[in-house]
């Protein structure tokens, strides 16, 4: 086997402010960062800004069950703890819009290109997915209400075309296939950590510049997509973004309505 690249915590953490008072772990194989990060908080009383970054995931998991390449040496594997106990609960799954352009602006820092977000939780880059994120929310075991999401996001950073399999090949894209060189995994990591922690500071009153953002770099306005709820599926014109980042659709019929979950295929992306 060959030997794998190691996540250096001392590059990180040089790269990080040194006055940065939160936690970040280093580990160097788990099974899900997110599922450390959730097993970790539960029962606990923890700040927002507690993270977690892997070198490795035997068990990526990405949104609607499916699984998330996490080779080990390559990629980002990260979880970052926020505390939701005085967030309205609806507003709690916006988070993910939020963090996707905290993605896109780290991303864009290493790999100086335009990528975009695909509504709701991807970044992409030419139609091809460079990183996911999946938001998962910890309940108060006394009084059931939200208490914590974490959210956990995956890059492919340093993958070369021989690292992504057959099957995702019309699929994922990695920024070093893109930007032609391999990326420092830990400057990203830590740019990546200080633009989760603005987000920590303003979710979710200051919303303005997050909605701005997405609005502008959402890839799939003005396209033909299919969206797929749990059992029913339907199509139909991609229009814009609403205030809570929910994505308005015209239907094929003509009428309008905002979607809040689901999955959409866009006409044009991941070999559709
Ligand atoms: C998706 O593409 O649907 C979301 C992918 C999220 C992957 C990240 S990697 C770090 C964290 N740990 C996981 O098991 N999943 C997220």
């Amino acid at each position: 086997m060959s030997e794998q690249t190691v996540f250096s915590k001392a590059l990180f953490e040089s790269e990080l402010s040194a006055g940065r008072k939160k936690n970040t772990e280093i580990l160097s194989s788990v099974d899900s960062t997110n599922t450390y990060l959730k097993n970790l908080c539960k029962n606990r009383d923890m700040e927002s800004g507690y993270s977690v970054i892997a070198n490795s995931q035997t068990n990526g998991r990405g949104r609607l069950g499916k699984s998330f390449l996490s080779k080990g040496g390559v990629g980002i594997y990260l979880s970052y703890l926020f505390n939701v106990e005085n967030v309205e609960p609806l507003k709690i799954p916006t988070l993910t819009a939020w963090c996707a352009v905290a993605v896109k602006n780290a991303v864009e820092a290493m790999c100086p290109v335009n990528c975009k977000i695909k509504w709701v939780n991807d970044i992409v880059y030419g139609g091809l997915k460079i990183a996911g994120i999946l938001t998962e929310t910890v309940f108060d075991a006394q009084s059931g209400k939200p208490k914590y999401a974490v959210v956990g996001i995956g890059i492919n950073v340093n993958n070369s075309k021989s690292d992504i399999p057959k099957e995702l090949e019309d699929k994922a894209v990695s920024l070093k296939i893109i930007c032609g060189k391999e990326i420092c995994r830990e400057k990203l990591a830590a740019i990546l950590i200080k633009e989760l922690d603005k987000i920590s500071d303003a979710f979710p009153e200051n919303k303005e510049y997050y909605l701005s953002e997405y609005r502008k770099n959402c890839a799939v306005i003005g396209k033909k997509v299919t969206l797929r709820q749990q059992d029913t599926e339907l199509s139909g014109t991609a229009m814009g973004i609403d205030g809570d980042f929910g994505l308005v659709l015209k239907k094929d019929g003509g009428e309008l309505f905002t979607v809040t979950f689901g999955d959409v295929s866009v006409e044009g992306f991941y070999g559709h």
